[in-house]
């Protein structure tokens, strides 16, 4: 067996590969939050950044088979993650007192199996156009496709929901992801993980403020 598959199959290999696929997921999901502000710019400038970014051909590639390996990879060890504690730990501890834990580190496991749902139906809504829940779809008006589905209140509502699990699943991640790679010290206060905390409610509210303020006709 070679060192590389040795590590991985240790409890820190597969904490170290969660690591910095949540780090890469992390940059993407700033970038795609600052993009999709251009929302309240107008729809030219949405609808060029969209036209931008189509443009760009093979390295869209790229970044999208980057972004897929990077999420498969994640999953999957996670998944791992969970089986090895499981049998290592088949009857739970009796009077178990963890180092630290908040809300966020405790729904790690669903809010990250809702956001790979949320990830699905979201590139089936606004990617392919598969689903077209206001009925409205066209690859060249972008932003025409956000206006016609935050309208609905229940698209709405079914985005607020997601950027809160996701809001939560970056509050834990950004921070543990650095803690798993030896980068932060361990500290039991949580509020000591500003930066961890301020990505979290950055895109948390980047996001949010989209559906909220198409639906309260705020941008239309
Ligand atoms: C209110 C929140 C969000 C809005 C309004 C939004 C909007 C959009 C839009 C309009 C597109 C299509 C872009 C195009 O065709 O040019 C898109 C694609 C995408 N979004 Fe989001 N998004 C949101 C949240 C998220 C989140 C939280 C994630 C990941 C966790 C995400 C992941 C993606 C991915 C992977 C794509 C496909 C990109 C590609 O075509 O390669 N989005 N989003």
């Amino acid at each position: 067996m070679n060192r590389a598959t040795r590590f991985y199959q240790a409890a820190i290999g597969k904490k170290a590969v969660m690591g910095i696929t949540g780090l890469i997921g992390i940059g993407f999901v700033i970038g795609h939050m600052a993009g999709n502000l251009l929302v309240f710019r107008g729809p030219d400038a949405m609808n060029a950044y969209a036209h931008f970014l189509k443009s760009t051909g093979e390295l869209l590639w790229i970044v999208r088979l980057v972004l897929i390996t990077a999420v498969v990879l994640h999953v999957i060890a996670a998944w791992q993650l969970t089986l090895q504690n499981r049998a290592a730990r088949p009857v739970g501890y009796v009077d178990r007192k963890p180092q630290v834990t908040t809300f966020a580190s405790k729904t790690m496991r669903w809010g990250g199996v809702i956001l790979l749902l949320f990830i699905v139906l979201h590139i089936l809504h606004f990617t392919t156009g598969t689903l077209r829940p206001s009925g409205f779809f066209d690859e060249a008006d972008v932003y025409g496709n956000v206006i016609a589905s935050f309208r609905i209140w229940w698209v709405t509502l079914f985005y607020v929901i997601a950027m809160i699990a996701l809001g939560l699943h970056l509050y834990h991640g950004a921070w543990s992801s650095v803690r798993s790679l030896g980068y932060a010290q361990p500290s039991k206060d949580p509020l000591h993980r500003r930066i961890a905390l301020g990505i979290a409610v950055v895109v948390w509210l980047g996001f949010t403020a989209i559906p909220v303020a198409v639906f309260a006709g705020l941008i239309a």
